[in-house]
């Protein structure tokens, strides 16, 4: 589990870095559109995604092994007029809920974030328990291309830099190492936050994810038995 990577000012932060990535956000409000079924996003994060959904009117709960990232949504929808979310703080490669689901998603590569086989065989398992006859799974994955080509970057650098009104800026930099044979980019992260153009806190943590070719995810993967229907995009 990588939930550490999530917390503290990293989860204060998220929004912020991601404010222009707009592309999945405008994908996932408008394929559960006027959808009639209850939804789950598991990694649901900061609800970047998950409040859209929920603002069209689709009945949607959310999932995260970080607390902090979903104490991010709750202070959120306070504001918002959105009818009852429901909120999981557990591992989506082992969670165990009282509802069962028409549509579980998990976006923004999110459930790259599992790396291994076993980790990534037991979520599918988990996701299958809490579909509905007719449910259906839905992902998106992404390949790091550019990192692959590049195979390593020893010495960090910068991947985001944000600024706030009141003055406070964040930087995020990055450096990583591919293996090819795992499919696993290896990425070491140091977060940088700034008052007054003072450095008041710096913070180095590791992520990995990993990688699938299109076709291994749906044959090997997504077609492995424990799950029945998937939409990949
Ligand atoms: C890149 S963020 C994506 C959040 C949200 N889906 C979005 O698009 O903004 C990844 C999220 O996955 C969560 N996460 C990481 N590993 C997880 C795991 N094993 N189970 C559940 N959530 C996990 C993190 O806490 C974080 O909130």
């Amino acid at each position: 589990m990588q939930d550490q990577h999530y917390r503290g000012l990293v989860a204060e932060w998220y929004d912020d870095w991601l404010k222009e990535v707009t592309a999945d956000k405008v994908f996932y409000s408008g394929f559960f559109h006027g959808f009639q079924g209850q939804v789950l996003e598991l990694a649901c994060g900061t609800g970047r995604l998950l409040i859209p959904v929920a603002e069209s009117g689709v009945t949607i709960h959310g999932l995260d092994s970080s607390q902090h990232m979903l104490d991010v949504i709750w202070r959120k929808v306070a504001d918002l007029n959105i009818e009852a979310i429901e909120l999981y703080n557990q591992p989506m490669e082992e969670f165990s809920l009282p509802t069962q689901y028409d549509a579980i998603f998990v976006g923004s590569g999110s459930f790259q974030l599992l790396t291994s086989p076993e980790s990534t065989l037991h979520s599918l398992e988990c996701i299958q328990e809490h579909l509905t006859d007719g449910g259906f799974f839905l992902t998106d994955i992404f390949i790091p291309w550019d990192d692959i080509i590049a195979q390593r970057r020893d010495s960090y650098h910068v991947t985001r830099d944000v600024g706030r009104s009141n003055g406070q800026r964040s930087i995020v930099l990055e450096r990583f190492e591919i293996d090819l044979s795992k499919q696993v980019k290896h990425g070491a992260y140091r977060y940088e936050f700034y008052k007054d153009k003072h450095l008041s806190e710096c913070i180095t943590d590791d992520l990995s994810i990993r990688w699938y070719w299109k076709d291994e995810f749906l044959n090997r993967i997504c077609r492995s038995g424990s799950i029945d229907r998937v939409v990949t995009v």
